[in-house]
């Protein structure tokens, strides 16, 4: 299997996977509904972004954090730190999990988009779940992405950056797929809403802060990129230029559809 990871595990990165969760709250936690649980399993957790949104939100739950990647971890128990013993770590492959527990619970967020065949991960879920399990999933959709005015070197930048992602093994479409893959693999009561933005003259100050977050998330996948010759440098200012050129623009418009999905057992 193909080891490489399109975001890499750098403290900058670690960072960011903070500050994005920060950033995206409102657009990410209206939906989410977990009231009522008590024990949420939290797959891909990283370094616990969304963990400390969760317990801020639900105050009931005790929530346990998987993640296959031990440096990702780390960082995690040191950033909750502060939740004492409503949180526990497991080092696991989401594909193969072995749990100590059952769950009333599942939260999966930026994660199945990095995993081959992701349907083995809500295989793998099912026999941990409690019969009220409630399971949500967050997950991109970078189809979706459009933006005027047209910048060649944003969409030559985007475009090596989704073939990355691909070459990865993940797959940088698989919000638009979660219905079909809990449906396939017999979930219930599966509902799927699209989530983002819509930005444009009238959102002047929020656009530049998203164009601004755009960059630092495509500039999460360069240092891999580099490495490998899907990019050089000057793609990296090209792509950032352009960028910048949306909000110069009489008639700027940056929209992008990520995909939330709720199913049940
Ligand atoms: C983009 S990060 C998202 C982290 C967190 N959910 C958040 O939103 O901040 C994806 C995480 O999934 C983890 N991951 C990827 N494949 C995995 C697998 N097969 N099993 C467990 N974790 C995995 C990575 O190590 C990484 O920490």
């Amino acid at each position: 299997m193909d080891k490489r990871y399109l975001h890499g595990f750098i403290p900058e990165e670690q960072q960011r996977l903070i500050n994005q969760a920060g950033f995206l709250t409102p657009l990410i936690y209206p939906k989410i509904d977990f009231s009522g649980c008590k024990r949420i399993l939290e797959i891909g957790c990283g370094v616990g972004a969304q963990t400390a949104k969760l317990l801020e939100l639900f105050p009931e739950t005790h929530i346990t954090c998987v993640d296959h990647s031990e440096i990702q971890l780390d960082k995690a128990r040191e950033n909750l730190k502060f939740a004492g013993n409503r949180v526990d770590f497991l080092l696991q492959d989401a594909t193969e999990l072995k749990l100590p527990e059952s769950y009333d619970g599942v939260y999966i967020c930026w994660v199945l988009e990095h995993i081959p065949n992701p349907e083995k991960v809500l295989r793998s879920l099912k026999p941990f779940l409690d019969k009220e399990a409630k399971i949500w999933i967050t997950e991109v959709f970078n189809s979706s992405f459009y933006y005027q005015p047209h910048g060649e070197r944003l969409e030559y930048y985007y475009s090596q950056y989704n073939t990355y992602q691909r070459d990865c093994g993940g797959d940088p479409d698989v919000g638009a797929n979660l219905g079909n893959l809990l449906f396939r693999e017999g979930y219930n009561e599966i509902k799927t809403f699209p989530g983002g933005f819509h930005l444009d003259k009238k959102d002047e100050g929020l656009l530049l802060e998203f164009l601004e977050f755009w960059k630092k998330l495509m500039r999460s996948g360069s240092e891999g990129m580099l490495r490998d010759g899907y990019i050089i440098l000057d793609d990296i200012s090209g792509m950032e230029e352009d960028l910048d050129a949306i909000a110069k623009n009489e008639n700027p418009i940056f929209f992008y559809r990520f995909i939330q999905a709720f199913a049940t057992i």
